[in-house]
């Protein structure tokens, strides 16, 4: 039995194509696996604060130092940590905004990478080690985007902050298994959508039945 953490991302609702195609694959997990738990977090309606200096300051201090209101800084990434660390398995929905993750998704990710929690490190003198924590966990992201292209070798590659991003940052905590499923045309609409609907649901399917 493994755990499966649920994300979306997208401001969107019925219009979101990473939503619908999140939605699709954890309906055919549960299907696959009946006996695996699921949480559900959806950051595109309900965002995340950004980090403030109270922030900074409790989570780059020993907790054992930590005043009430450094506490109450990092309560909710010590929830959002807890919820994440629980998880075996990952299905994010994430579109690309300006090359990139949408602000809020940056949000989530500067409040889960945590010294002692997702990351550690070691002092060097030719400059700091560090350690992966988040070690043995598989995810899966399904990214929209309103264009297409941004693949290796694509006319757009060179624009790609979204995937790169996202595999430095969560290999960075140690999960290194990610699978990428993307919907793409979402300007163009008509054809060119629904060819690339039809490719991320075959695709979801045979990830799911693997
Ligand atoms: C603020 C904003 C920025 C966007 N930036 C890009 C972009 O850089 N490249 C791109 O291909 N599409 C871009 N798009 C289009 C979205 O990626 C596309 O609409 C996608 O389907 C959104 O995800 P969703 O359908 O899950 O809501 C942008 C859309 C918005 C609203």
């Amino acid at each position: 039995m493994a755990h499966l953490l649920h994300i979306d991302a997208s401001p969107r609702g019925e219009r979101s194509h990473s939503r619908l195609m999140t939605r699709e694959f954890v309906e055919q997990w549960k299907q696959v696996h009946p006996t695996d738990t699921i949480t559900y977090r959806d950051i595109g309606r309900n965002p995340i604060p950004h980090v403030d200096e109270s922030w900074i300051a409790a989570a780059f201090s020993p907790p054992e130092q930590h005043t009430p209101e450094l506490r109450e800084a990092i309560r909710l990434s010590d929830r959002l940590l807890d919820e994440f660390l629980a998880a075996d398995i990952y299905v994010i929905g994430v579109p690309m905004y300006n090359w990139s993750v949408p602000s809020g998704f940056k949000a989530y990710i500067d409040q889960i990478v945590r010294v002692g929690r997702t990351f550690d490190f070691e002092p060097n003198d030719a400059g700091n080690v560090y350690k992966p924590l988040v070690l043995g966990k598989k995810m899966f992201i399904i990214e929209a985007r309103g264009d297409s292209g941004f693949q290796p070798g694509g006319r757009y590659e060179k624009m790609n902050y979204h995937d790169p991003y996202l595999v430095t940052v969560f290999g960075f905590m140690g999960i290194t298994d990610i699978t990428f499923i993307h919907v793409e045309n979402d300007e163009y609409g008509g054809q060119k959508l629904a060819d690339s609907i039809v490719a991320a649901r075959t695709q979801v399917a045979q990830l799911v039945g693997r």
